[in-house]
């Protein structure tokens, strides 16, 4: 299919325009010679229906949670129900100036505030910041908190190192480091959580703290969560949770009662925003009580029944986040909490919980699985056994109609395939799913020449990818020149 530029003719038009008046030359004289077109734009000049059946056939290529099953481990691809999206886009919310005065938005401050005081609830923690924009943002939010704790206790100079899972996700290190830590990493045992004994060796008076993904990459719940918070407690080190992955014990655990001093919620993974695609997104943070003077500012106070923002905070980290965050998103989360309540939460855990398990135990006697045993939201099978690439079956599956899991991550697991089935899908898109992935491994076995070239049905076939993301050909030069 060729771009806009290769439909329509010259002169023809989607809609009428005034007649087109040249700008006076005095204004002209505003804009530098150098910058003044010398020519017309080429500009594709199609009628209304041409233009509508462009856009039209363009969308229908796309592949989103409206149109299929996507289940991208660790990217939480689930289906947000439509009326918190409409809620987020009342005018009362999106028409908001941010430079508003206070008294003008105390609406808006009680129910972010009343957000916030959910999400501790559900944390169980004492303090809360919604301003990341994301959840890499607020690991690195949570990193510069640790340093300004060390740095008020005099101890920033030695404590220089976070500890990290091989488990962990991949922004974590990658916050530790930009934050200016030293990773020094922790090899999972047999079980795929974390070694205690590795652990031990690791702790220091050097140690600032860990970074947990809790559940981890592999799905995995850290059986020794209580003991691994207290070792590093010991030394004097704090614990950062990354939570991204809360629905896989939404309402059934709390971070604050298993010794997290930090944890970072994805509002845009499990709060009803989508993940992916670059929109905007919401990753708040809990902390414990030794962090709440370092919180970034502003903070919303309540004082009686009116709200403030306060900014007058000596010891806080700062502005991490223009204004008060991704607001919009942030009323998706508290549309969503509130008409789910608390049973409806703890039903969202269950359900991603069990939908992962059915996938796993349905598809372990093809597909090796080499944590196995119960598992939290996702898991990770291998490609290995079939002696295929993950990539192969992955593209393949896009001929049977669905999105590929996640490939090739985490690095600990060979020819990964991590699979989150997500809580919304029902039993016979799973069922689906599954007979599609045993098809493939039948393939796999008898003609795996056909995943090689795989896909065959999709728009494009196999692209070139590290070209395409090294060499990304962002514009086409229109076809022909309107002259
Ligand atoms: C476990 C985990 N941690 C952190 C992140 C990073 O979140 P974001 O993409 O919002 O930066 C993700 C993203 O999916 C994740 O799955």
């Amino acid at each position: 299919m060729g771009t806009i530029y290769h439909r329509g003719k010259r002169g023809r038009r989607a809609t009428s325009w005034p007649e087109t008046v040249r700008p006076p030359e005095e204004l002209l004289a505003y804009i530098p010679e150098e910058a003044r077109r010398k020519g017309l734009p080429w500009l594709p000049e199609v009628s209304q229906v041409e233009l509508v059946r462009h856009y039209t056939a363009l969308s229908r290529m796309n592949y989103g949670v409206d149109t299929g099953f996507y289940p991208l481990g660790s990217c939480t691809m689930k289906y947000n129900p439509k009326l918190h999206e409409e809620l987020a886009r009342h005018p009362g919310f999106a028409d908001l100036h941010p430079l508003f005065p206070e008294e003008a938005v105390q609406g808006i401050l009680e129910l972010l505030w009343r957000l916030g005081a959910l999400l501790k609830g559900i944390a169980g923690m004492p303090g809360i910041t919604l301003q990341p924009a994301a959840g890499a943002h607020g690991e690195l939010t949570g990193m510069l908190l640790i340093k300004r704790y060390f740095e008020a206790r005099g101890e920033l100079e030695r404590r220089k190192v976070i500890l990290l899972p091989d488990s962990a996700h991949g922004t974590n290190p990658a916050s530790a480091a930009m934050a200016g830590f030293k990773v020094v990493p922790i090899p999972s045992n047999e079980h795929g959580t974390v070694d205690l004994r590795a652990l031990e060796e690791r702790l220091s008076e050097e140690v600032a703290g860990i970074m947990l993904t809790v559940p981890n990459t592999l799905g995995i719940f850290e059986r020794d969560i209580l003991r691994i918070t207290e070792m590093v407690h010991e030394v004097g080190g704090l614990c950062y949770f990354d939570g991204a992955n809360l629905n896989a014990f939404l309402g059934r655990a709390r971070p604050g009662d298993m010794g997290a001093d930090i944890f970072h919620f994805n509002l845009h993974k499990t709060f009803s925003t989508p993940h992916g695609g670059g929109g905007p997104g919401a990753g708040p943070l809990a902390v414990s009580e030794p962090l709440l003077p370092y919180l970034p500012v502003p903070r919303i106070v309540k004082e009686g029944d009116r709200f403030r923002l306060a900014y007058d905070l000596p010891e806080s980290i700062g502005r991490v986040h223009p204004f008060f965050g991704n607001v919009l998103v942030m009323m998706k989360a508290l549309a969503y909490i509130l008409t789910l309540g608390d049973e409806g939460l703890r039903e969202v855990s269950a359900g991603a919980v069990l939908a992962a398990n059915y996938l796993r135990v349905r598809l372990r006697d093809v597909y090796a699985v080499p944590y196995d045993g119960l598992c939290k939201h996702e898991f990770v099978a291998s490609t290995a056994n079939l002696g295929v690439k993950a990539r192969d079956v992955a593209k393949r599956l896009i001929d049977y109609g669905f999105h590929p899991p996640t490939v090739y991550f985490p690095l600990i697991v060979e020819e990964a395939l991590m699979v989150e089935p997500t809580e919304t899908e029902p039993l016979e898109t799973l069922d689906a799913f599954v007979e599609a992935m045993r098809r493939i491994a039948a393939e796999a076995r008898e003609n795996p020449a056909l995943l090689a070239e795989a896909p065959h049905k999709a728009p494009v076939r196999r692209l070139d990818e590290v070209k395409a993301a090294r060499e990304p050909v962002l514009r086409e030069n229109p076809p022909v020149s309107p002259g």
